[in-house]
């Protein structure tokens, strides 16, 4: 018997990084899983390496998101886990901010993970989990980082609330907290190719344990909330990060 003998999972974000890590667990782990992204051609290799079923769908528009709960629905009826997982952000000094900038980061990362949630709720039976990303941003305050930093610690203290709500219904809902991890999206940070060995770098020092993360390493933490080995876990947030926040780094 695997963890997720029999269930049906959606992973956002779920072609690259730490979704796609995710998905090809939570398939090896016997769920059917779908993944959804804005880019078809990722989505689709993804979808035939992993075994899961692709929808293409941006979470900033409520409508590509009926649209992902309308194909869930009509294939498999239910969903048991929600890996609300697609995020992203850019990174400026509250100088350097523009309006624009803000509302971009806030639009998928706030606003979408909060749509996701609601839009795919209604296919939740009870005892049903939620988990989503978070960032050791949220806990942290670094140049820079604000936008980002302020969106992750507003999904936290959703995570909070929903708990609260759907706890009469069993589902529970938890924050996964990755830190530096190798994935595409951490690799286009630094803007520029040479750059990039020298970031990773930089984030590996950040944490005692002295490396960035294997998105498998981060997909473990996933499978824990989204299975019942964390079944008395709710409101929660688990650290995936190295040490990052909670141990302050050796000399
Ligand atoms: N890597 C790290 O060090 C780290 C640390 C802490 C937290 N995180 C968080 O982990 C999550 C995954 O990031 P990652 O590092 O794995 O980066 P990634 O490889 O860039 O993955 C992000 C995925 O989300 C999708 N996505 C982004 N915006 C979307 C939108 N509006 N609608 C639908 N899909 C969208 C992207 O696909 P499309 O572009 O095709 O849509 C991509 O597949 C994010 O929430 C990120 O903030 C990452």
């Amino acid at each position: 018997m695997t963890d997720l003998d029999g269930k049906v999972a959606l992973v956002t974000g779920g072609a690259t990084g730490i979704g796609r890590a995710t998905a090809a667990l939570f398939a090896a782990e016997g769920a059917r899983v779908f993944i959804t992204g804005r880019r078809q051609a990722e989505l689709d290799e993804a979808a035939a390496a992993i075994g899961a079923t692709a929808i293409r769908g941006d979470i900033a528009d409520l409508d590509d998101l009926d649209t992902v709960a309308a194909r869930i629905a009509e294939s498999a009826g239910r969903l048991d886990v929600l890996f609300a997982n697609a995020g992203g952000g850019e990174f400026n000094t509250l100088t350097d901010l523009t309006p624009e900038s803000f509302d971009r980061t806030f639009d998928t990362n706030v606003r979408g993970t909060t749509f996701t949630v609601q839009k795919m709720l209604p296919l939740m039976p009870d005892g049903s989990s939620i988990v989503l990303t978070g960032s050791t941003t949220a806990s942290r305050g670094g140049p820079g980082g604000g936008t980002y930093s302020a969106s992750k610690a507003a999904i936290r203290q959703f995570a909070r609330v929903w708990a609260a709500e759907l706890a009469p219904r069993r589902i529970r809902v938890n924050v996964l907290v990755p830190g530096p991890t190798d994935t595409p999206g951490l690799r286009g940070i630094p803007g520029d190719e040479t750059h990039v060995d020298g970031f990773l770098a930089q984030m590996a020092a950040s944490t005692p344990l002295r490396r960035v993360a294997d998105p498998a390493e981060i997909a473990q933490a996933a499978l824990f909330l989204a299975g019942d080995r964390s079944s008395y876990m709710t409101g929660s947030e688990l650290f995936a990060d190295g040490g990052e926040v909670q141990v302050f780094p050796a000399a």
